[in-house]
């Protein structure tokens, strides 16, 4: 009976670590643990508390910029193929504890590499270049940078580089105040905002949405929260927004307005649910995926709220068009003035007085940009979530599918499948157990996934087939674009393989080994058939706690355990499901099935025979037969998860007697 309890104390101890892992059965979990799919990566000698990413998908550069220097990856071999170092220049520049140079932007700017920094408190940028007889980088020239990197690096920054000019924004005070979005550099004239449009903004991302037919009409979209002007004590703080201004806004004449965005509009970006007045209102990350055609252009939004979830909304740049062009303006009930406010035209400078006066006293408008999934947000969960890429994939049938990537502050990266009404949560990886990721960038073509974290860089390799290699239903029960099954078994997607993305039927497979098994299984339980003997074996005496482990392929699957007929559930244990047996007893003895139950897919995952052993436990023995038994086990090969408890639980319950 002592050995009994022990038995359950050992185990309700261990059920924390349960909590580690997501709980069996529920379709609100990452349906598979990746793992092993870190395919390239290094540490940094010493931690780094900011880094960014710039990735040039056609010709394969990669560039992190991080505390005094910039590296150059080979993304493919992943190697290190030059440590440029940019230090601030010497110290009496700068102020106290701030004297290194925290690199904050890299852009490709005319034909060379853009990288600023806060340089000691004295925000600097330098156009980098390959040297003539030497492929390494030097510099070319140098500007100062304020308006363009913050002065510390905990500041907020956003910058963006369209057709040979830069975009930015950044605080023009040390104190991180005085922060807007401008056009900094480059061949057009520099344009800024005009300071009542916005309140306490923090600037998420920047992006410029080309049109092919009428490139005068192109618009650069800025996404940003800032504080809300309801002060209501029911409005959140905060609101989330969009704005756009055009490309070719040179601002205002001479006389009015000169050097300030004449075409500035903004909206609310909205993501919640509209019927019960529940929204996301902190605007955390932004995604853009571009469309063939401008309307089409998606952006992805990713939202944290007050009452602490978070949500993924999707946009398109045609609603949110449709809203700038044909909303009222807010605050605004008069005759709405021609060009009205807003449109692009060759020459701002000659736009009459009444537009630019709209733009300057009314630049919000009425209507609300709604997500593509109106009465909810597409994806709510209760990770944190801080970082989000999407990937377009194309499907063994020729169709896109997109799957999010999304990084918790935990260190995980889940992978989630975007077809139809319903996310799925395709994977969850663990990248690191102690911090929060820092950038993220995505190579479509070569399906990677960089990831950014203090103490390192890690390229995951997105394409990871061979976890459902057991079989074509698991192959397909994955719902992972990426993998086909062919008669290779599960392998990245060529055309012509077996898939079903849309919903995961399995019913596109030929009957495969795995599904004769299930059917042999069928005609074994109706006795039709005699068993086949495949089982593990193990010898146990009578009286002894013990316990059977399987391991869980599916945390979208509900795991039950059969013996003589009868279906117990299991005891989920991080990746196992375990079955107890308290003390062995006759009835305990027999075949035991692992079962496991996805959708309408049911598969043996583990078979054990347990038999009974003639050493006898009695309450007479001593602590070296004890030891004795579980030395046994282990030579019979019992999973060592059962080893600790055994010993545990066997030896304490020996000096309790
Ligand atoms: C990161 O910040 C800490 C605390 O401010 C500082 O001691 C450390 O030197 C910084 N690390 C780097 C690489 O700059
Ligand atoms: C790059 O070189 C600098 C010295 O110039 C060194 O401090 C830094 O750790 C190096 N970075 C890496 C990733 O090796
Ligand atoms: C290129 O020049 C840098 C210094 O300017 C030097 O450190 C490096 O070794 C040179 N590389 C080659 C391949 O010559
Ligand atoms: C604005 O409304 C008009 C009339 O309903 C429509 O034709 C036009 O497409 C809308 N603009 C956008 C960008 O959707
Ligand atoms: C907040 O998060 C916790 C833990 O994830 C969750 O149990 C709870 O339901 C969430 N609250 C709301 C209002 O969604
Ligand atoms: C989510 O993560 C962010 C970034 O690490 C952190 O600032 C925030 O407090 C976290 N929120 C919750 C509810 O844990
Ligand atoms: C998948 O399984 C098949 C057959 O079981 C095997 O031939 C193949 O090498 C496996 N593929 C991978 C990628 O592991
Ligand atoms: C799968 O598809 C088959 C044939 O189309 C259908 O009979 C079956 O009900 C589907 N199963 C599920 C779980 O949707
Ligand atoms: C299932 O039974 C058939 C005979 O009915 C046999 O040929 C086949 O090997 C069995 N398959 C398995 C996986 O046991």
């Amino acid at each position: 009976m002592m050995q009994f309890i022990i038995f359950f104390i050992w185990l309700a101890g261990n059920v924390r670590l349960v909590l580690n892992s997501p709980t069996l059965g529920s379709k609100d979990n990452p349906r598979v643990l990746s793992k092993d799919i870190v395919c390239g990566g290094f540490e940094y000698p010493v931690h780094q508390n900011h880094s960014v990413f710039f990735y040039h998908e056609d010709s394969g550069e990669m560039y992190i910029g991080a505390t005094d220097f910039v590296l150059k990856l080979d993304v493919e071999g992943f190697h290190i193929m030059e440590n440029f170092s940019l230090k601030a220049p010497g110290q009496q520049h700068c102020e106290e504890g701030r004297c290194e140079n925290v690199i904050t932007v890299i852009e490709k700017f005319q034909d060379s590499l853009f990288v600023c920094g806060t340089n000691g408190n004295k925000p600097q940028c330098w156009k980098l270049f390959p040297s003539v007889n030497n492929q390494s980088l030097e510099i070319v020239e140098s500007y100062e940078g304020m308006g363009i990197s913050p002065f510390v690096y905990t500041h907020n920054v956003i910058s963006l580089s369209v057709e040979g000019d830069l975009y930015s924004a950044a605080p023009l005070d040390t104190d991180g105040s005085s922060l807007q979005f401008r056009r900094k550099a480059g061949s057009r004239t520099n344009v800024w905002m005009y300071d009542n449009w916005i309140s306490e903004p923090t600037f998420i991302s920047a992006t410029w949405v080309e049109r092919r037919e009428e490139p005068d009409n192109e618009k650069i979209y800025i996404f940003f929260r800032e504080k809300n002007s309801d002060h209501n004590p029911e409005a959140d703080p905060w609101i989330s927004r969009v704005a756009r201004v055009c490309k070719v806004d040179e601002g205002g004449s001479k006389r009015f307005f000169q050097n300030i965005w004449t075409s500035f509009l903004k909206a609310r970006l909205v993501c919640g649910f509209p019927e019960k007045s529940l929204y996301f209102n902190h605007l955390r990350d932004i995604y853009v995926v571009q469309g063939e055609d401008w309307v089409d252009t998606t952006v992805y939004g990713l939202f944290t709220s007050s009452w602490n979830a978070t949500a993924v909304c999707t946009y398109t740049i045609g609603k949110i068009e449709d809203v700038f062009e044909n909303s009222t303006f807010k605050g605004y009930n008069k005759d709405i003035p021609n060009p009205r406010p807003g449109t692009c035209v060759k020459n701002s400078r000659n736009l009459p007085l009444t537009t630019v006066n709209m733009v300057k006293d009314y630049p919000e408008m009425t209507d609300w940009v709604q997500s593509m999934h109106q009465t909810a947000p597409f994806y709510v969960s209760s990770n944190n979530y801080t970082k989000i890429a999407v990937d377009r994939v194309r499907a063994a049938d020729g169709r896109m599918h997109n799957i999010l990537l999304l990084a918790t502050d935990s260190g995980k990266i889940h992978k989630v499948l975007e077809d139809g009404a319903e996310p799925f949560i395709i994977s969850e990886t663990q990248l690191s157990s102690r911090s929060t990721v820092q950038s993220m960038k995505l190579d479509s073509k070569k399906r990677k996934l960089v990831v950014g974290f203090s103490e390192k860089i890690l390229i995951i390799d997105l394409q990871r087939c061979q976890e459902y290699n057991q079989s074509c239903a698991d192959c397909i029960l994955a719902r992972d674009p990426y993998c086909v099954w062919t008669e290779l078994g599960c392998t990245p997607t060529v055309t012509g393989g077996i898939q079903n993305i849309l919903d995961g039927n399995r019913s596109v497979c030929h009957p495969s080994d795995e599904e004769q098994k299930q059917i042999n299984r069928t005609k074994r339980e109706t006795g039709s058939l005699s068993t086949v003997d495949l089982r593990t074996t193990y010898s146990v005496p009578l009286g002894v706690p013990f316990y059977l482990s399987c391991p869980i392929d599916s945390y979208h699957a509900v795991y039950t355990w059969e013996h003589t007929g009868q279906g117990s559930p299991c005891l989920q244990m991080q990746s196992n499901c375990l079955h107890l047996i308290p003390a062995m007893t006759q009835e305990n003895y027999g075949g035991y099935e692992c079962v496991s139950k996805e959708r309408d897919y049911t598969k043996v995952v583990k078979t054990y025979q347990l038999k009974q052993q003639t050493i006898q436990v009695t309450t007479r023995d001593t602590e070296r037969d004890n030891n004795h038994i579980t030395i046994n086990y282990a030579s019979a090969g019992v999973l060592q998860i059962t080893l600790i408890p055994l010993t545990l639980a066997v030896t304490v319950s020996a000096i309790f007697r």
